[in-house]
């Protein structure tokens, strides 16, 4: 295998298992890994120090060699990535290859050097790739330029990513577009991202090897029938108190009808200390197990061996591929998704029912999905956040916009988000309503210079607005996050991939946010509300009464942003219909949420085949 490719194909590998798709934080955290995990091998070490020698000799293939030994001595050793850098480097000077450049570009974004990725990455489009390798490029190349919300090239970069994945498409192949980007980036459909997420079910099945025996499952429904009991299981590989589903979950399980359910958790994560998932742990009366070691049928065996009567699946292809390929194995009856990744799997072999509600997914929109659906009363998102020390606290505990440094008068639009959920029309309709609003101002989370210097220049080059009108703050603590959180006005929802879990957020804590959910196709080059992801933050809204905060279009979203900082009156009687809402409210209710969730997975149980949708009704 020519050195190029077996280098890329190397920092596949050393990548692959980081999800392109997670908070930045965590994808930090996987690459580092747990303490025990990166004990320093010296065998490792040495064979980097042997490495490094051979490349000052030139020799990258010697270089890549040794550094290959290293990396399945230790996957972590310290310097290995740098190392790998150098020789990419080294072969760059030497040799000039389109294939390299892609290489080092992969290694960059790893690093979160998103401006330097990006540069190689466009380096290796303007070279020489095939269709694969120029698919990897023109994907990673928009991944790195959202990350630092560098729009210069959007449309021209949007049409290329595009162009790549429709041919991959049409050839079979599997996308590098991750399904989760599918979601998060606009220039892709709701269809094409299902059929995204086809192919990478697709490779999921492609990987059960049918001749290996698993333990026999009971004949769906025996259990509740001579028992009375159900069954279910919840796995993910987002079990730690550092992710949002850990946070999200954390009082969900613990209100389970014990009476009724045996919860049994399964987890992909390495051990996790953290207090929300002591909770959860606590709430697996039936059982907690670690499944993260060995392979996918190891995991199915285990899972199998518990008899489960349904098994929820909280992450799908946002985990390692190992987790879809745990579903691939029918593990359960009834294999549900939940949550984690809020779209079809495109593939029904994995996945029954998915779990939704009647603002994300309409009639009109079932056609692109594969399963059949649950449909909740009310918000299908479960949610702890009622049980948060920090929603109920009064307002001596909020810091004030000084320490913050915020200005002490003005309307604060908070748009804090990940940089990458920014696209550039809603920036853009951000701006406007700032520069229609004197005194206001928006306040977001810098995703480091290069992203502050782009919006700044946008604002000011093409708005001729202040610089300080644009306030960036560094990502905090998740306590403070809340604390600081109230001295907002009027949290942004982002219309490409929606606030989850910060729009509960800022609601809990009575700040009001603007939604987009379009009622008719969007115009040429603004954002569709078509997947779920982008139609959630207005499902919240429904669910609190707050409708008037819907916005049709992005003409709307903005006029609303405008209203709430102009019409005092109306803005008071919102924030005051939320102050109240959010306590009575079906959205934040979490024990309301599985009363309803069980009654639809009695109904799961009721049922001979999965081919018919559910809808609970509440009494
Ligand atoms: C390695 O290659 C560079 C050219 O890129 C050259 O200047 C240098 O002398 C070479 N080193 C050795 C040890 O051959």
């Amino acid at each position: 295998m020519p050195l190029a490719i077996s280098l890329c194909l190397l920092v596949d590998n050393i990548t692959a298992f980081l999800p392109t798709c997670l908070p930045l934080t965590s994808a930090r955290m996987r690459i580092d890994g747990p303490l025990h995990f990166s004990t320093s091998s010296p065998d490792a070490e040495s064979l980097i120090a042997a490495a490094q020698r051979s490349l000052g000799q030139n020799d990258t293939e010697a270089a890549f060699a040794l550094l290959a030994q290293a990396h399945s001595k230790n996957a972590n050793a310290p310097g290995l990535l740098r190392a790998f850098e150098d020789v990419l480097r080294t072969r760059i000077r030497l040799y000039d290859l389109a294939i390299d450049r892609l290489g080092l570009g992969s290694l960059l974004l790893e690093r979160e050097s998103f401006g330097e990725a990006a540069v190689e990455f466009q380096a290796a489009l303007n070279g020489k790739l095939d269709d694969p390798s120029r698919e990897r490029a023109a994907s990673s190349l928009f991944r790195a330029r959202a990350a630092i919300c560098d729009w210069k090239d959007y449309y021209k970069d949007s049409a290329a990513l595009v162009q790549t994945v429709r041919s991959s498409l049409a050839s079979n192949q599997l996308p590098s577009v991750h399904p989760y980007e599918a979601l998060m980036w606009p220039c892709l459909s709701i269809q094409e991202a299902g059929r995204i997420a086809a192919q990478y079910g697709a490779r999921a099945i492609a990987c059960v090897d049918k001749s290996l025996p698993l333990p026999q499952l009971s004949p769906r429904g025996t259990r509740l029938r001579n028992t009375g009991r159900i069954r279910i299981g919840y796995l993910s590989n987002d079990f730690t108190g550092k992710h949002p589903l850990g946070y999200l979950m954390q009082d969900v399980f613990r209100f389970h009808d014990s009476e009724t359910f045996d919860v049994y958790i399964y987890s992909l994560m390495e051990y996790d200390d953290s207090a929300e998932i002591a909770k959860i742990r606590q709430a697996a009366i039936g059982g907690w197990r670690e499944t993260r070691t060995g392979s996918a049928y190891d995991a199915a065996k285990i899972i199998r061996a518990d008899d489960l009567d349904i098994l929820v699946d909280l992450t799908i292809y946002n985990g390692p591929s190992l987790e879809a390929e745990v579903l691939a194995h029918r593990v359960a009856p009834v294999q549900i998704s939940h949550m984690g990744f809020p779209a079809s799997s495109g593939s029904p072999p994995l996945i029954d029912y998915i779990v939704c509600d009647d603002v994300t997914v309409p009639p009109w929109l079932q056609q692109f999905y594969s399963e059949s659906f649950l449909y909740m009363p009310h918000s299908f998102f479960a949610n702890s956040h009622r049980h948060l020390p920090t929603s109920n606290e009064n307002k001596e505990n909020i810091p004030s916009r000084e320490a913050n440094g915020l200005p002490e008068n003005g309307f604060l639009f908070c748009g804090h988000h990940r940089s990458d959920k920014i696209d550039p029309g809603t920036f853009r309709s951000w701006l406007r309503a700032l520069k229609r609003v004197p005194s206001s101002y928006l306040w977001i989370i810098t995703a480091g210079e290069e992203m502050e210097y782009n919006l700044l220049t946008i604002a000011q080059q093409e708005f001729g607005l202040e610089p300080n009108r644009l306030i960036f703050c560094d990502k905090v603590p998740r306590n403070d996050h809340l604390r600081r959180l109230r001295l907002a006005s009027l949290f942004l929802d982002t219309p490409a991939y929606n606030a989850h879990t910060t729009g509960c957020d800022s609601l809990v804590v009575g700040v009001p946010m603007v939604s987009l959910l379009r009622t008719a196709p969007a115009p040429e080059g603004e954002v569709e509300t078509e997947k779920m992801p982008s139609r959630v933050g207005a499902g919240f809204l429904k669910t609190l009464c707050l409708d008037e905060l819907i916005a049709s279009s992005m003409v709307e979203y903005e006029d609303v942003m405008v209203k709430c900082a102009t019409d005092h009156e109306w803005y008071h009687s919102i924030t005051e219909r939320l102050n109240q809402n959010r306590h009575t409210s079906p959205l934040f209710d979490t024990q309301r949420w599985v009363r309803n969730w069980e009654v639809g997975l009695f109904e799961v149980m009721k049922r001979r085949a999965h081919t018919t949708d559910i809808h609970v009704i509440e009494w």
